[in-house]
């Protein structure tokens, strides 16, 4: 038995069929029931039209209480907070409205996911930047490496808190005081981080951070949301505006005023009708991690992890995973026949990703000893064939 709090039964906040394991939330998140029923209950609400000709009021009351959500899962001022469909839209967002000019300098790890780096390629082909990018012979770059790197004087560091492939954790404080002691904006993915690792965005002194809400969140794709700080070390100009980013107070019966002055928190970098049945949903995972607590969340991860690490032994497999400080919900297993290992894995239903040549595991707080127990078996009797 691995230390296993919460030690609550989850497994009626999902429908996932029973012969299925399911340790692939870097990929995605799986279906919430309380998601399903919020949608249906908001579509029935909206079909019936019983309590008026439109739901906006409970529509708007929902995207504000989703943006003091997303705010609380970073521990972030909600004033700062803006809907946004992915992560690639917040890193053009931010990257784009910084409004960086020729000749200046934009940093990106060696090894990144590619929503940054084709975002950042192209940035610096339109505005003449340098892109330089940080040594990670490792499979991440070092304080040092960082240090080094800002001795040049540089615009944007643009990275992700936890990498995709190996699941290292970056030291958001130290690299945010490290960039800001040379001037430099931190600009972060917190995609594969939110949700299975407390943090505070506050606290690092991070300048802005985008997250996408359809893996660790459970939200569904399509919802997600930007973070920037209340004093970023550079302004971020919006980039377009839109009707919906002046205040109305949400009445809408004489739109022929054009001299509304735009918002000044969050909503600045939203535009247009929202999606609200994405929101919907993904606000019922943003609930279902509060009464679970995110603390509690990252020790049951860890207590898993701990689990397929063990039940390795006597394998020719070994479960990879960093320190705990850089540690996160991504633990990856290596050996021979990787791919043929993660395939047979599949065909027996234990759900996993093949990721940069290794197996990678990614675990969420509602999974069981017993999940771990399957996968640590199959790949015992994969060992033995
Ligand atoms: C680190 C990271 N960032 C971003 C994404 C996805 O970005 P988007 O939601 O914009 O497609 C992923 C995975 O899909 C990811 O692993």
């Amino acid at each position: 038995m691995t230390e296993s709090t919460p030690q609550r039964d989850w497994s009626s906040e999902f429908d996932i069929d029973p012969n299925v394991v399911f340790l692939n939330h870097a990929a995605f998140g799986p279906v919430t029931n309380r998601g399903r029923r919020a949608i249906e209950s908001y579509m029935a609400r909206w079909g019936q039209f019983a309590e008026g000709p439109d739901v906006d009021q409970e529509s708007f009351a929902m995207l504000e209480q989703a943006r003091s959500d997303f705010a609380a899962m970073i521990d972030g001022d909600d004033r700062r907070v803006a809907y946004l469909s992915n992560t690639t839209l917040g890193l053009n967002t931010v990257l784009w409205g910084m409004n960086l000019e020729r000749g200046e300098r934009l940093l990106i790890p060696e090894v990144e996911f590619p929503a940054i780096v084709y975002v950042a390629q192209q940035i610096a082909r339109e505005r003449e930047l340098q892109l330089d990018v940080l040594p990670c012979p490792d499979g991440h770059f070092t304080p040092e490496d960082l240090e080094t790197a800002l001795q040049q004087t540089t615009a944007a560091l643009v990275f992700s808190w936890v990498q995709y492939f190996n699941g290292y954790r970056y030291d958001l404080q130290t690299i945010a005081d490290m960039c800001h002691r040379h001037g430099c904006f931190t600009m972060v993915d917190a995609t594969q981080g939110v949700g299975a690792v407390p943090m505070s965005a506050r606290e690092s002194g991070i300048d802005a951070l985008a997250c996408g809400a359809q893996k660790w969140l459970f939200g569904q794709p399509g919802s997600g949301f930007l973070y920037i700080a209340p004093d970023p070390i550079r302004r971020v100009q919006p980039l377009y505006a839109g009707w919906l980013g002046v205040d109305w107070s949400y009445r809408f019966h004489d739109l022929r005023r054009w001299d509304r002055p735009p918002y000044e928190d969050g909503r600045q970098w939203e535009v247009g009708t929202y999606p609200y049945c994405a929101l919907r949903f993904a606000q019922t995972g943003l609930e279902l991690l509060r009464e679970c607590g995110l603390p509690d969340i990252w020790r049951r991860i860890q207590g898993l992890h701990r689990q397929l690490q063990t039940g390795l032994d006597g394998t020719q497999y070994r479960a990879l995973t960093f320190p705990e400080q850089h540690a996160s919900g991504i633990i990856t297993i290596d050996g021979p026949r990787i791919d043929e290992l993660q395939t047979t894995l599949a065909a027996q239903k234990i759900f996993t990703s093949l990721r940069e040549g290794t197996v990678r595991v990614s675990p969420h707080f509602y999974n069981t000893e017993h999940d771990i127990d399957r996968l640590i078996t199959a790949i015992h009797e994969f060992n033995r064939s």
